[in-house]
């Protein structure tokens, strides 16, 4: 069994933290894992020494949450499902010891999303389990930012000078900044764009007008609304939709070589309209496609392979 030392492991947690180097290094190995998806398997089947990796989820995920099980499955590492309702979080266990738990187990890598947006930073230098954030509150989401970045260099071979548009919810997505920081690295321009109250502070300077965004762009990301990030219970999803959805017409508006993204899971009709999803120019199931891949090379990097 792979027992990791502190300087075997590898968190991740957020992509702030991470070189440009450190990201293009995840990079092409997601890529070999894209165009080579089930050559671990054959390569070296599974075996009972293989990394044990334990998903912990406490909120809801389909996309990253299962394709990172499909990823530890494809490597042939063995995969331990955490149902908060069901452990012993429910008679008050912290996360803490919930992972010196996992790790006198000898479990190698704990994939963690979670409603606190600095848990994870507090609590990684302290267990020997590497860390890996699935997703923290309002903070960063960096295995979607990098499984983002991958679809986008795949598309277009080279991020640096690309303009991406992101529409929607900013304030409250942790999609957004983990997107906006990594590329920023990668000398990407980022406009943003969205209702008023949703623009961040800060990045005052790229916000612009849902026209100027949709005809500039090469890429538009589209975001999910964080309602229940929100204070305010009413939300009206038509105005929104014509106010910021791609609809037909924006879609119409938009360049002939630009692409749609959208991290999911998407609201049809709200922020898309629902026939756009499956359009030739939205790499929104490359993405989900993309999500194992990255997430094969995030879990060897975490068990220091
Ligand atoms: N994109 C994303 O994080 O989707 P899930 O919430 O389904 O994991």
């Amino acid at each position: 069994m792979i027992q990791l030392t502190r300087k075997m492991r590898k968190d991740l947690i957020l992509l702030k933290d991470l070189s440009r180097e450190e990201i293009e290094a995840i990079l092409d190995r997601g890529e070999y894992w894209a165009d080579n998806p089930n050559s671990r398997l054959s390569a070296s089947p599974r075996n009972v020494d293989n990394p044990i990796v334990t998903n912990l989820f406490f909120e809801p995920s389909t996309r990253t949450r299962f394709s990172f099980e499909v990823a530890a499955q494809k490597l042939g590492y063995h995969v331990l499902n955490f149902d908060p309702k069901s452990s012993s979080t429910e008679k008050g266990e912290t996360l803490y010891d919930t992972l010196k738990t996992f790790e006198a187990m000898g479990v190698s890598a704990a994939i963690i999303r979670t409603s606190e947006e600095n848990i994870l930073q507090e609590i990684s230098d302290k267990v020997s389990v590497s860390v890996i954030n699935a997703g923290a509150g309002a903070n960063e989401h960096p295995s979607q930012g990098l499984l983002d970045l991958l679809t986008m260099r795949q598309y277009f071979s080279n991020i640096q000078g690309l303009k991406v548009a992101i529409v929607g919810d900013i304030k409250h997505s942790r999609v957004a900044n983990s997107n906006i920081i990594a590329l920023e690295k990668f000398g990407a321009s980022v406009l943003l764009t969205g209702p008023k109250e949703w623009m961040p502070s800060g990045l005052e300077t790229q916000v612009c007008s849902i026209d100027e965004a949709i005809l500039s762009a090469d890429v538009i990301m589209l975001l999910r609304v964080q309602r229940e990030r929100h204070s305010a219970k009413v939300f009206d999803s038509e105005k929104y939709f014509q106010d910021f959805g791609l609809t037909r017409a924006r879609y119409a508006m938009m360049q002939k070589h630009a692409v749609i993204m959208h991290p999911a899971p998407f609201n049809r009709g709200v922020e898309i309209d629902g026939d756009l999803v499956e359009s030739p120019r939205s790499l929104i199931y490359k993405q989900i496609s993309n999500g194992v891949a990255i997430r094969m090379a995030i879990l060897e990097r975490s068990v220091g392979l």
